[in-house]
């Protein structure tokens, strides 16, 4: 099960996406928002918890640039979540970084590629070895603060 959430301004992204997906099997739980304006930080809140309790495992986070659900989502321990914009970068995110959350700007690329970003995100596995230990010199700074 995948949590997927947007603003006002990623709507049209989000359904793009849970549609696409659907099709290739995917599942989702839709976090909102429903269209309404609404604060982009009560969505990577709601986004956050069900992949930090479990019930999700991984999830996506779409505003108008992704830049304040980025913040918001990396303010919480156990979550490392990638602006994605690219192939290379949303790849590697998760090889190097075994990043939880992908967040993207729907006034910044287009509903095609987010999809495909989206699709490249849910497959890639983590590499683990030394990438595992620098994730938990991450965890160390995180548990410092
Ligand atoms: C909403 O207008 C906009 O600020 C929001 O979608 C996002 O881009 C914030 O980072």
């Amino acid at each position: 099960m995948i949590a997927i959430g947007c603003d006002h301004a990623g709507c049209e992204m989000k359904q793009s996406i849970i549609n696409a997906l659907s099709e290739k099997g995917y599942e989702f739980k839709d976090m909102g928002c429903d269209g309404t304006p609404c604060d982009y930080p009560v969505i990577a809140d709601a986004v956050c918890s069900e992949v930090l309790s479990g019930t999700c495992e991984k999830g996506i986070l779409i505003c108008g640039t992704g830049i304040g659900m980025s913040i918001a989502a990396n303010k919480f321990k156990g979550i490392r979540a990638a602006l994605c914009s690219d192939s290379y970068s949303t790849r590697f995110t998760r090889l190097h970084n075994d990043t939880n959350i992908m967040c993207m700007g729907a006034r910044v690329i287009g509903n095609g590629l987010a999809s495909e970003l989206a699709e490249i995100f849910l497959t890639t596995e983590f590499e683990g070895g030394r990438h595992q230990r620098r994730i938990d010199l991450i965890t160390n700074i995180e548990n410092k603060n």
